[in-house]
């Protein structure tokens, strides 16, 4: 249907293989693939964290609040242009969420005085987001945390491997939050890791995960145990051994993924950068290397963003929104949000181009001449 899709996976046999020797091993729910998926990880990652893969991002988002007690009366400090996930789980464990605006125009991460701005007694948390994969500014934001006592959550949906000053995403705070959903750079279909450097906090994660019991399934088939204790409540956010072979597959493959994905954002910003009435946030802001995981543009008040995905899609383009404010959506309307102008702007104005990395070059210029065609402008 479409001649340029959102985003395609880059699965080849070499996934299905993984699946296939895990289901013919005769163990599928989680064990020793989940350990290696979480060691390779975390070894990625590198600041000796540990690592705990986990059946969802937003599962690792959920985590990461109950293991730090947040709860009734705590507020939360969210972007405001972000996934709803990050709302969820805040209103999930009975916090509130205050949103914290874009930087600006050109940077569309939250910053720490756009944070700060939103501190209040009840402020217990932050989390970020780095927003398509584009790092936030941590040395600020980490700083302001630890100056007023806050607690910091790193959700690095859009971040493997992006680096702030050559330290990973997801190392800088309390806990860091990765999925492994299917659009995600690594993509292993539903799946998360919540990653942390303090044990205690560790080992909180790991009784959530599962049932607050003492020991795994795994452990009982080994007969390394006979029974288990339940020490303390818990849930289940499990994952099972095909996702994480599919998940040291993709890891293996994540380098060149970002490398291929930051050539065709390249490309991207080489045909769009003159055209007026589109601008191309996230680009040289200092001190990072990012994943892109997403390509967003911005764009002038004056263009109709409806009839552009519709003329997009004419042309066999598929396109998408990155986000639309928390308030469009009904089981937000009626709860209190703060204003955040810049972000609400943002959400109205944005549009997300295709990427993804089997794309080709040829794609993204058929991407951008359907832009120029449908804006009469001259090709470049
Ligand atoms: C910024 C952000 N946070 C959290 C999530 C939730 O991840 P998952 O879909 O794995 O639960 C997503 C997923 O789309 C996301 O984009």
């Amino acid at each position: 249907m479409w001649k340029v899709q959102l985003f395609k996976l880059n699965y080849d046999e070499k996934e299905s293989k993984a699946v296939k020797d895990t289901v013919d091993s005769g163990w599928i729910t989680m064990g020793e693939k989940s350990k290696e998926f979480e060691n390779r990880f975390a070894n990625m990652l590198g600041e000796n964290v540990s690592a705990i893969a986990v059946s969802s991002g937003t599962a690792s988002l959920h985590m990461a609040l109950l293991g730090l007690d947040i709860g009734i009366g705590d507020e939360v400090i969210i972007p405001a242009l972000t996934f709803v996930a990050d709302i969820n789980v805040v209103k999930m464990v009975g916090a509130t969420p205050v949103l914290a605006d874009c930087g600006n125009f050109k940077n569309w991460n939250v910053t720490a005085e756009t944070i700060e701005e939103q501190i209040t007694p009840k402020t217990k948390a932050v989390i970020v987001v780095h927003f398509g994969g584009y790092p936030c500014q941590m040395d600020e934001i980490v700083e302001l945390c630890n100056r007023r006592g806050l607690y910091l959550i790193e959700d690095c949906a859009h971040a493997p491997d992006a680096r702030y000053r050559g330290k990973a995403c997801g190392t800088f705070g309390d806990y860091g939050c990765f999925s492994f959903f299917t659009n995600k750079n690594l993509s292993v279909g539903e799946g998360g890791m919540l990653v942390c450097k303090d044990e205690r906090l560790a080992l909180k994660a790991k009784y959530f995960r599962s049932h607050g019991m003492s020991a795994l399934t795994l452990d009982r088939h080994k007969g390394r145990t006979i029974s288990y204790d339940v020490e303390h409540i818990g849930l289940n956010y499990r994952i099972d051994e095909m996702r994480s072979a599919i998940g040291l597959v993709q890891l293996d493959k994540l380098k060149n993924v970002n490398k291929q994905r930051e050539l065709l954002v390249k490309r991207y910003i080489d045909k769009l950068s003159d055209i007026e009435d589109i601008s191309i946030p996230l680009v040289n802001l200092e001190n990072i290397e990012p994943v892109y995981h997403i390509f967003p543009i911005l764009l002038s008040p004056q263009i109709d963003r409806v009839w552009l995905i519709g003329e997009l899609k004419n042309r066999g383009i598929q396109s998408s929104i990155h986000y639309p404010a928390f308030r469009d959506f009904t089981a937000f309307r009626d709860i209190a949000l703060n204003d955040a102008p810049v972000a609400e702007d943002i959400a109205k104005r944005e549009l997300t181009l295709p990427l993804y990395p089997t794309m080709s070059l040829y794609e993204v210029d058929l991407v951008c001449d359907s832009l120029y065609e449908i804006l009469e402008l001259e090709r470049v």
